[in-house]
């Protein structure tokens, strides 16, 4: 079975392992990538998603998206982990493609009327875009199949702040509109995608079995390692953006948990996924709520071969 994907995202270098997992494997289908600030401004995330379109050779469309949160001002980039150029600082040539002219929350509602309830939006960064598509489009979610986030933290500390994931975190008030509409939500957050490392030897095999979109990956790898190993023994790496395109391949690979999400938009609890899973409250302020489905386990070996195997391709 073939899944066509919409993939929202924020390259960046997990985005960037992420989107080439989806191009490799022969059951997703990628329509589009819609992009989003996040690691990065906006117009760097188009210019860097038409890189990573062009050196997969694929002629695919891109679009820019929303570039700056629901509310507040402008957001602060993660240069701090993905480089200045958000591929590690690796001198990468800027592409010769030109974006698509729709913006991507319009893109997203024209590929859903035209495949109506075929479609799973895979977002991996902020969620400004899948916002704005549902206020223009209210039917959205009716001719949406599913969506899988990456994001969100339900049973453990955030990586922003002690609750807070950084997606969510980065346009809360855009997450507490897309989890509040009636679809399907799979969510993907730091209980599974910061639950086990990648050690460097996985970034140097995926080179070896592709050496032109692994190869890109373990040179842009370098810089974020450094962010992610600092204070640590030994090198290590997450790649958190892949986790929900796995899910869509492989669902039996995760432990999914049903229950009631609230999103803080507060001060305090700004970006924080409060889940109530089925039968532990009777707080009207969740049960009424809308339901998610939450990651909380992986297989992470055989995560690491999917991904291998995926590559090698
Ligand atoms: C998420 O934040 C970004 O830095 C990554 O690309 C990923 O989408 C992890 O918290
Ligand atoms: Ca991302």
């Amino acid at each position: 079975m073939t899944h066509k994907i919409i993939l929202d995202t924020d390259p960046g270098i997990d985005d960037a392992m992420a989107i080439f997992f989806a191009f490799q494997a022969k059951e997703i289908d990628v329509l589009g990538l819609t992009t989003v600030y996040g690691n990065v401004p906006v117009e760097m995330a188009a210019q860097n998603a038409l890189s990573l379109v062009e050196l997969a050779g694929l002629d695919i469309p891109v679009c820019k998206g929303v570039g700056r949160p629901w509310v507040g001002p402008e957001s602060t980039y993660a240069h701090f982990v993905h480089g200045d150029d958000g591929f590690g600082n690796i001198d990468h040539p800027p592409s010769s493609r030109t974006l698509d002219p729709r913006s991507s929350a319009q893109f997203i509602i024209d590929k859903a009327r035209e495949f109506p309830g075929e479609i799973t939006i895979v977002a991996v960064g902020p969620l400004g875009n899948l916002a704005l598509a549902l206020r223009l489009e209210p039917e959205l979610p009716k001719l949406i199949k599913a969506v899988n986030i990456m994001g969100g933290a339900a049973f453990v500390p955030g990586n922003v702040t002690p609750v807070a994931e950084a997606n969510i975190w980065n346009d809360a008030h855009a997450a507490d509109i897309v989890f509040s509409a009636d679809w399907t939500i799979n969510m993907f957050g730091l209980d599974v995608t910061y639950d086990v490392p990648f050690a460097p030897q996985f970034i140097d095999t995926l080179a070896e079995v592709n050496p032109i979109l692994g190869g890109f990956v373990a040179k842009a790898s370098q810089f974020y390692m450094e962010f992610y190993s600092q204070g640590k023994d030994e090198q290590v790496c997450f790649f958190h953006d892949a986790y929900p395109i796995a899910h869509l391949m492989h669902p039996e690979l995760f432990e999914m948990t049903n229950g009631n999400m609230r999103i803080g938009t507060g001060e305090l609890d700004k970006g924080q996924t409060m889940f109530a899973p089925a039968n532990t409250t009777m707080s009207p302020l969740w049960l009424e709520s809308q339901k998610s489905n939450v990651a909380t386990q992986v297989d992470h070996e055989a995560l690491t071969e999917l991904f291998v195997s995926t590559y090698a391709l």
